[in-house]
């Protein structure tokens, strides 16, 4: 009897502390407090919703931008708002340089980089006859060769638990109708980087993900546009995808739970391509 009153009254204790230190803020209940993310093309659409999610679970968010500038200085406003901290750069995906300087100001400024986010994308949509070599070459700056740059420039900087994780689609696995060859092209080039990618920073306790969403309400896919309800005729849940649901998943696979998961595609598209 004397023993369960003790540990009756340790319990109580502990809840005691637990709750006192809550009140004072000293306890982490968000799974990103202390981590330093870059997103790439977070002013607007899924980028912004993950830069947004990111800081709400205690992340300190850089982000770039390319010609939002408005969205963006509104979304550090509003993060900083919070109580978090952010920062919005200005970088071309088009341009290497201006991405890694990305990087680098990330770093000079938090002190280091332990999640980046290639979220930043076109989306050219022509039959193969019209397309031209500079939307090919446009597409595979930004869609592709941006996401080789930031990745090699961050994972420099990365420790154990850092996240690559890239914004791909699930056009990279099926393609159901016309006029996507160069957007799905560039997309699943990201499916074989990623894997390889994998390899290199495993041993180093990186992990690197290629997220693949479905239709997703944004102004690159208005879920009142032109195929839009031919689209949600492919889907087994027929409705489109929120930024949020990306935004969650990203999150979630940005975090210390998701740590065995690499080298990885996962598909968030509402069964389109079950
Ligand atoms: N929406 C969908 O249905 C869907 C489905 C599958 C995959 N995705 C992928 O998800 C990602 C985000 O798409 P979204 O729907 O959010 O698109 P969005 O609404 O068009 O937003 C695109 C974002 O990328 C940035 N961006 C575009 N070109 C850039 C460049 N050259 N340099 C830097 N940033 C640039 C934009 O920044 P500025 O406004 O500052 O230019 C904006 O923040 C893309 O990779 C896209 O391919 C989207």
């Amino acid at each position: 009897m004397l023993i369960i009153t003790k540990v009756i009254e340790f319990d109580l204790f502990v809840y005691y502390i637990l709750c006192r230190s809550l009140h004072k803020g000293e306890v982490n209940m968000n799974k990103l407090t202390g981590k330093i993310a870059l997103v790439t093309g977070g002013s607007r659409g899924i980028g912004a919703a993950i830069v947004k999610r990111l800081a709400a679970e205690g992340a300190s968010v850089a982000f770039t931008y390319n010609s939002s500038q408005k969205k963006a200085e509104l979304l550090v406003a509003e993060i900083q708002g919070s109580g978090k901290k952010s920062l919005a750069i200005a970088a071309n995906n088009a341009q290497p340089l201006a991405i890694k300087a990305a990087v680098e100001k990330t770093v000079a400024t938090f002190g280091k980089i332990d999640i980046l986010i290639n979220n930043a994308g076109i989306f050219i949509v022509k039959p193969i006859a019209d397309l031209t070599l500079e939307d090919f070459e446009q597409t595979i700056d930004v869609n592709v060769k941006a996401v080789f740059v930031a990745s090699q420039a961050s994972a420099q900087h990365m420790e154990e638990g850092g996240r690559i994780i890239t914004i791909g689609s699930n056009l990279a696995e099926h393609v159901p109708m016309g006029g996507m060859s160069l957007y799905s092209l560039s997309k699943s080039a990201l499916t074989g980087f990623t894997k390889g990618l994998a390899r290199d920073l495993g041993p180093k306790g990186i992990t690197v993900n290629v997220v693949h969403p479905g239709a997703t309400n944004t102004d690159m896919n208005p879920d009142n546009g032109d195929h839009s309800d031919g689209l949600r005729d492919l889907m087994a849940i027929p409705r489109y995808g929120d930024p949020e649901d990306i935004a969650a998943f990203v999150t979630w696979l940005a975090s210390e739970e998701s740590r065995f998961i690499t080298g990885a595609g996962l598909t968030i598209d509402g069964g389109t391509n079950a």
